[in-house]
């Protein structure tokens, strides 16, 4: 029988088991997976409307907001917030103060995106930075409608510790000024570390690159950094070992990420964050490929949460059977800003309109009603 803590009340978990998460508590394991919703206001700062967005949400057990800028060079869609100005981190204090008077708890997720990006979201119109000079195959959103990703810059060795020191900055602006409880490190999903960790992007010949050691030491330096700035109960990592969004791909996944996983065990990390699709989600890995988060949860020696178009039952399933300390939804979140409310009495779930998913207003975002609204 596991041993029993203040936080773990019986011995097979489900979605509403308390669970500590480094210096977080969380009243329920049905935790919110980070979106961008690009509905930024001027300079990139959040507005009312976020504030109000994420404090509607704030039954879930943690709320991880959208990914969010660490510095100029990071932006890659129209209007995703920043957290590396004043104004940003003073509306970030909103959310934050919103989302706490509501009873909940925020972290944010940090991200820079690297190759992801185009010369019309970049100070002065450079090209984006990556790695190596590897352009993703496909075609973003620019504002300007849908264009080629560029060719991006490969980064000198000697400006590596700046991009370290923004992520840095940036957690400390979201715990100490903003007031938010931490912050997720976006290692995945295609983005600039994660443009590090795989192979496909990284063919560098610095320490930077080569050996799957060298490959995370981006991560490791970032980590390093912010829990040396805000606390490592406070800093939670998300990695996509098998996802192939953004253009990724890797040699050999599984070897790879497993060790990046078992260098992650010293920091003692709030979390672990592990976004793997299950069949037929559009995370999941190509058909044929090897599905490796189980492999990865038992080398992880902290908490672990999952995501992938999880359903509640699946979601329980996956607890009980000690696959994950907790499970993070998406697009039910959207739609369902009560979703803890509906697991728990078993209401059907409204269903998300995808059209109001990005940019825009109200509609699509704050406009959804709770249980109670519904019922009423
Ligand atoms: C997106 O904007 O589609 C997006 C952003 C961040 C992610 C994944 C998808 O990690």
């Amino acid at each position: 029988m596991p041993q029993s803590t203040d936080l773990h009340s019986t011995a097979i978990p489900d979605l509403f088991t308390p669970l500590r998460l480094g210096a977080i508590e969380l009243p329920n394991r049905v935790v919110m997976a980070p979106m961008t919703r690009s509905r930024a206001g001027e300079g990139n700062c959040p507005t009312a409307l976020t504030a109000e967005y994420y404090a509607q949400r704030a039954s879930a057990g943690l709320i991880i907001t959208e990914a969010t800028q660490v510095c100029d060079t990071a932006q890659g869609y129209p209007s995703t917030p920043g957290i590396h100005t004043d104004a940003q981190t003073l509306a970030w204090r909103a959310v934050a103060d919103a989302v706490h008077n509501a009873g909940g708890r925020i972290v944010t997720q940090l991200w820079h995106v690297g190759r992801i990006s185009h010369p019309r979201f970049q100070p002065n119109g450079a090209a984006p930075v990556a790695p190596s000079a590897i352009a993703a195959k496909g075609q973003l959103f620019t504002g300007a409608g849908m264009e080629p990703f560029p060719v991006p810059r490969a980064l000198e060795t000697a400006e590596i510790p700046a991009l370290v020191r923004h992520f840095a900055d940036a957690a400390k602006r979201a715990v100490f000024d903003a007031g938010l409880d931490g912050v997720e490190i976006h290692a995945a999903n295609g983005y600039l570390i994660d443009q590090f960790l795989r192979d496909s992007t990284n063919t560098r010949t610095d320490q930077y690159g080569g050996t799957v050691e060298n490959r995370c030491r981006f991560l490791l330096e970032i980590l390093e950094a912010t829990a040396h700035a805000v606390g490592a109960d406070r800093i939670g990592v998300r990695l996509s070992p098998t996802g192939v969004f953004n253009d990724m791909s890797d040699s050999d996944p599984l070897p790879h990420f497993l060790a990046i996983t078992k260098a992650l065990n010293p920091f003692n990390l709030a979390y672990l964050h592990v976004i793997e699709g299950r069949p037929g989600h559009h995370m999941a890995p190509p058909e044929g490929a090897p599905h490796v988060a189980s492999a990865l949860r038992a080398a992880y020696k902290g908490p672990f949460i999952l995501n992938g178009g999880y359903s509640r039952s699946d979601a329980d399933a996956a607890l009980a059977k000690g696959e994950a300390d907790a499970v993070s939804f998406g697009e039910p979140f959207i739609s369902n800003p009560d979703l803890p409310a509906r697991f728990r009495v078993g209401a059907s779930l409204a269903e998300p309109d995808r059209t109001t998913y990005y940019g825009g207003d109200a509609k699509g975002y704050t406009d959804y009603p709770a249980l109670e609204s519904v019922a009423a």
